[in-house]
């Protein structure tokens, strides 16, 4: 069930992330000005990702990967790419990106220009998109 939710809130948080940095590199390149729309973007994209972290850390804990981890033990979990791929990178890399849409969230409303706001939102989210999307365990998520 746990795993049924993140593997589709995986799609919301996606595609809210993708529009928010398109949103903020057309803002960027086209000297817009940042208004409540671009704000209510961006907030949506730190919000349904930080509701994924605590998602996947429920998912993480209840998982049969986990139950594996614990049998197995870490150095087994090291040497198997499948395995160090769900359980440790994926985990690790969405919580380092997470943490970076916070940042980018957070720096942008000290900035006092439109072209800095949507500058800090797009470097940002980017980075954090293209993290999460190198570490998605992409066949297993298609195959179910
Ligand atoms: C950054 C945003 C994240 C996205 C977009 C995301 C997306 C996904 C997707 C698409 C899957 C495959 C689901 C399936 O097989 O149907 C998955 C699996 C998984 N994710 Fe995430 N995830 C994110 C963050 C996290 C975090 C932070 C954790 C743990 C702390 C986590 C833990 C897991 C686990 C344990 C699985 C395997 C579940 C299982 O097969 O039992 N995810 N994730």
């Amino acid at each position: 069930m746990i795993k049924m939710i993140h593997s589709y809130w995986a799609y919301v948080v996606l595609a809210i992330l993708i529009f928010a940095t398109i949103n903020a590199i057309i803002g960027l390149t086209s000297k817009k000005k940042f208004g409540a729309n671009d704000l209510r973007i961006s907030l949506f994209a730190l919000i349904t990702s930080h509701i994924q972290l605590l998602i996947g850390f429920v998912a993480f804990y209840v998982s049969t990967y986990y139950e594996t981890m614990r049998e197995i033990g870490m150095g087994a979990v090291m040497k198997n790419s499948d395995l160090r791929k769900i359980l440790i990178e994926h985990p690790l890399v969405g919580v380092i990106a997470i943490t970076l849409i916070t940042i980018g969230f957070s720096k942008h409303k000290k900035k006092t220009t439109d072209t800095a706001k949507f500058k800090t939102i797009a470097v940002f989210y980017a980075i954090a998109l293209l993290l999460i999307l190198s570490r998605i365990p992409w066949s297993q998520w298609f195959s179910n």
